[in-house]
């Protein structure tokens, strides 16, 4: 791989799947690679798991890792050919290729405005850091998708399935906020890739771009997509038509221990961080069939795998 910012075809996904494995199982095979290569971690937007999970990840390698707020420097421009007489103080050509000497790997995270859904979907801040950097460059989520995260979540589902091709269900939840849609394009994008059969289920409003749905099973009945189900992932997004708004905060979409029952004792996962009692019950989240702090854990083996692939070169 030369940089991580997508969903790669299904052969790299089954290697990068049995590398991550492999690695969570024998850690120490794995310490001396990194030595004398640096990770640098621009964060543009707050992050816990991503944050930690990355960096431990990195110093599991032998690497030096350096991680900055990007949101207290100095404002980058990303337009070509801008007049740099406003806010910005250094174009995102120089900074790019300034941390590709300081790099031996960048990782950015970069979500979205929920204003303009074309500049969003364009990823003007990590396709520019692709494009002026001379390292490979990692997604720590940007503005339409959050693949580390998908790439923990499938090898999660890999982990706690009972069967060869579970049923994965993606149920929408309220949120008080207007929540980006990269978890859920990502977690999409992967499992379409992945031996599962995914259901999508929302409200009406709230479909996803088809860029990312292909063909994939959506129903607005939130119960019928549970019927049978043995993997429940709860996320908020707010709408890809009309932009950013919170269409709904309908409280019924909330998972529950009733909703849970209508599954095949379904694992409960979220990406966290969650909103409790409003994404999801207490009694689900805490019960028995809660799996996801095991989820967040392998965060650091996918952002392992993944750092381990792109050094490897
Ligand atoms: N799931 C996730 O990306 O969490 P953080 O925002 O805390 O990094």
């Amino acid at each position: 791989m030369k940089s991580f910012i997508a969903a790669p075809e299904v052969n790299e996904i089954i290697r990068l799947l049995a590398l991550a494995k492999d690695i969570k199982g024998s850690p120490e095979n794995y310490r001396q690679f990194g030595v004398n290569k640096t990770l640098v971690l621009l964060f543009f937007n707050p992050s816990l798991r991503t944050r930690l999970s990355t960096e431990k990840a990195g110093l599991n390698l032998g690497m030096q890792v350096i991680s900055m707020n990007a949101d207290n420097g100095w404002k980058i421009e990303f337009e070509e050919g801008a007049i740099m007489d406003g806010d910005s103080a250094e174009h995102v050509k120089e900074a790019a290729a300034v941390v590709s000497q300081y790099a031996s790997i960048i990782g950015i995270r970069s979500f979205p405005s929920l204003v303009q859904r074309d500049k969003d979907y364009q990823e003007e801040v990590i396709s520019a850091f692709v494009k002026y950097a001379s390292v490979p460059v990692v997604s720590l989520e940007s503005a339409t998708r959050h693949p580390l995260q998908s790439f923990a979540d499938l090898l999660t589902i890999e982990e706690f399935k009972q069967k060869d091709r579970p049923k994965v269900v993606l149920s929408w939840a309220p949120h008080p906020r207007a929540l980006p849609q990269a978890v859920p394009n990502s977690f999409v994008e992967w499992m379409r890739r992945a031996n599962v059969d995914l259901v999508v289920t929302h409200p009406k409003g709230y479909h996803l771009s088809t860029d990312f749905m292909g063909d994939a099973y959506v129903t607005t009945n939130q119960n019928e997509a549970f019927d049978g189900a043995d993997f429940i992932y709860a996320k908020n997004w707010s709408s890809f038509e009309n932009y950013g708004a919170i269409l709904s905060k309908d409280p019924s979409w909330t998972i529950t221990a009733e909703k849970m029952a209508l599954t095949s004792k379904a694992k409960f996962m979220h990406c966290l961080p969650v909103r409790r009692n409003v994404i999801v019950a207490d009694e689900v989240i805490d019960g028995p069939d809660s799996i996801v702090i095991a989820q967040a854990n392998n965060r650091t083996w996918a952002a392992q795998a993944v750092l381990y692939d792109l050094l490897k070169g």
